[in-house]
């Protein structure tokens, strides 16, 4: 014990020299980390304060967490571990299992095996939170419970100081900022990656998860799926976990024949671990989701002539009327912001806001095109106002994969809005990988090709007045793709 108060001690001394620094707030709050964490023989610490509307952690200070945890962004407070939030020291024996957290799957791979929480309170208010992890099952005493408790009214005091908090705002932006216009790409850690996949379209996959910035683990978990004597008989390992979605994707680019096998693996796994997520990609799931991007190996496939109108000028008419009519129901007495998603948007975005009966004004936002280059997404034409406490509406032509919406939705959250819904024309539900939630959708389509009113295949028949069905000539992509092997 006497050992233990001496290595509180002298962290202690540590931590009120650096608070007491002129050191960036940056610096300040990761060298707290490393001191605590060390004095309670943690490997890991993440100290973090809530931004103004309460919803997000902003990550103040860490110590000894690789990239993957760093890379998340603000994480949401209400779903992680609310329970330090509401003023509780919150224990987690083993993060791998616990319901309480998250991302299983982030815990096991970072080796986070227990975790302490402990809330940082300002005048009977909690302001902010302090983890340790280790990577063995760890207990901690209750002189590293009251040690960690002086840590955080250290770091409440040194937040109370105006130009902390302000610095703290600041880099909060820039972070944001980072996280969302630079080309750095948010990627795992070298050591979640494959040396090489089973498969090149799961490579492919990949590098469209990359450059939309949707974390992913490749195989993390195998799920036995029956057992014979006691013994794990049959197991099955999904491609992909998608933490931020909490889903698992598997790619089925085998033989159609063996498809119905994985289809039967993959109703058992549903069955037995009902709260697992988990979709399907089919083969010629897969070749349509390359060829919307046009590009690579697929990108000079034959495309055939838009062979039938799924929706003609009238019937667009009609029911964008429709739409607009509910908009100004649901709105009234409001102002709104209209902000479309170039270039698909652009018909629909003109023939809407003529219907509407509302003072509207109207914002475009785009975004660079996936080119399987290693690139990742940015923002190259960004908000000309500011939509801060509007009510904004986001109009697209067509939700497809979500994953479009998934990255604007959380650039637009961040100029916190008023309120933020979306309405779209088209709602390509069966191929949706991200679930967001749409207020207004004109129709339903099935998984095929479209183009026309403003929608393209490589940039043509945009200028179509109806929307047609294309007919890519699968049979060559499939030909490309095998190829590829
Ligand atoms: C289309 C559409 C959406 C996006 C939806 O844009 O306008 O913005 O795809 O797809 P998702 O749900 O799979 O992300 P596209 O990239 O074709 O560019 P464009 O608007 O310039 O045609």
């Amino acid at each position: 014990m006497g050992n233990r108060s001496g290595s509180y001690y002298s962290a202690l001394k540590r931590i009120t020299k650096v608070a007491n620094s002129a050191f960036s707030s940056r610096k300040v709050y990761n060298s707290i980390a490393k001191s605590a964490a060390k004095a309670v023989h943690a490997n890991g610490c993440r100290i973090s304060f809530l931004v103004p509307q309460h919803e997000y952690l902003l990550t103040a200070g860490t110590y000894g967490l690789s990239d993957i945890y760093l890379k998340k962004g603000p994480l949401d407070a209400r779903k992680s571990l609310p329970e330090i939030l509401d003023g509780e020291t919150v224990f987690v024996a083993d993060a791998t299992k616990d319901e309480r957290v998250q991302h299983h799957q982030i815990a096991e791979a970072q080796r986070i095996s227990s975790i302490l929480g402990v809330p940082i309170i300002k005048q009977d208010e909690v302001v902010g939170e302090m983890r340790v992890y280790t990577h063995e099952p760890h207990w901690f005493s209750e002189s590293d419970n009251s040690f960690l408790r002086s840590v955080v009214d250290i770091c409440a005091v040194i937040l109370e100081r105006t130009e902390s908090k302000q610095v703290l705002k600041q880099e909060y932006k820039k972070d944001r900022k980072h996280t969302l216009l630079t080309e750095a790409p948010q990627l795992p850690t070298a050591s979640l990656r494959p040396a090489s996949f089973a498969h090149p379209s799961e490579s492919e996959f990949a590098k469209l998860l990359d450059f939309y910035r949707i974390e992913w683990l490749y195989e993390p978990r195998a799920f036995p799926l029956c057992w014979k004597e006691g013994a794990v008989a049959e197991m099955f390992t999904p491609d992909f976990y998608l933490p931020e979605l909490d889903l698992y994707v598997e790619l089925t680019t085998l033989k159609q024949s063996l498809i119905t096998e994985k289809n039967r693996k993959v109703r058992q796994l549903k069955q037995l671990y009902p709260d697992v997520n988990i979709k399907l990609l089919a083969k010629d799931d897969f070749v349509k989701l390359l060829v919307k991007y046009g590009y690579g190996p697929l990108g000079e496939v034959k495309i055939g002539q838009v062979n039938k109108v799924l929706f003609s000028r009238s019937q667009i008419q009609r029911r964008v009327k429709i739409l607009a009519k509910r908009i100004s129901r649901d709105y009234a007495g409001q102002q709104i912001v209209m902000v479309g998603v170039l270039r698909g948007v652009i018909c629909f975005m003109a023939d809407i806001i003529q219907q509407i009966s509302l003072p509207v004004t109207v914002d475009f936002m785009a975004i660079s095109n996936y080119g399987g280059d290693g690139q990742v997404v940015k923002i190259t034409k960004d908000l000309d106002s500011s939509i801060t406490n509007r009510h904004v509406l986001m109009v697209e032509d067509i939700v497809d994969t979500g994953m479009t919406l998934n990255y604007l939705l959380t650039h637009l959250r961040a100029h916190n809005p008023q309120s933020l819904n979306i309405c779209t024309l088209l709602d390509k539900r069966a191929r949706r990988l991200v679930d967001i939630p749409l207020k207004y959708v004109g129709f339903e389509i099935p998984d095929r090709f479209v183009v026309g009113y403003g929608l393209d295949y490589k940039e043509e028949y945009r200028n179509l007045p109806f929307i047609g069905l294309l007919n890519p000539d699968v049979s060559q992509v499939h030909g490309d793709l095998n190829s590829m092997k």
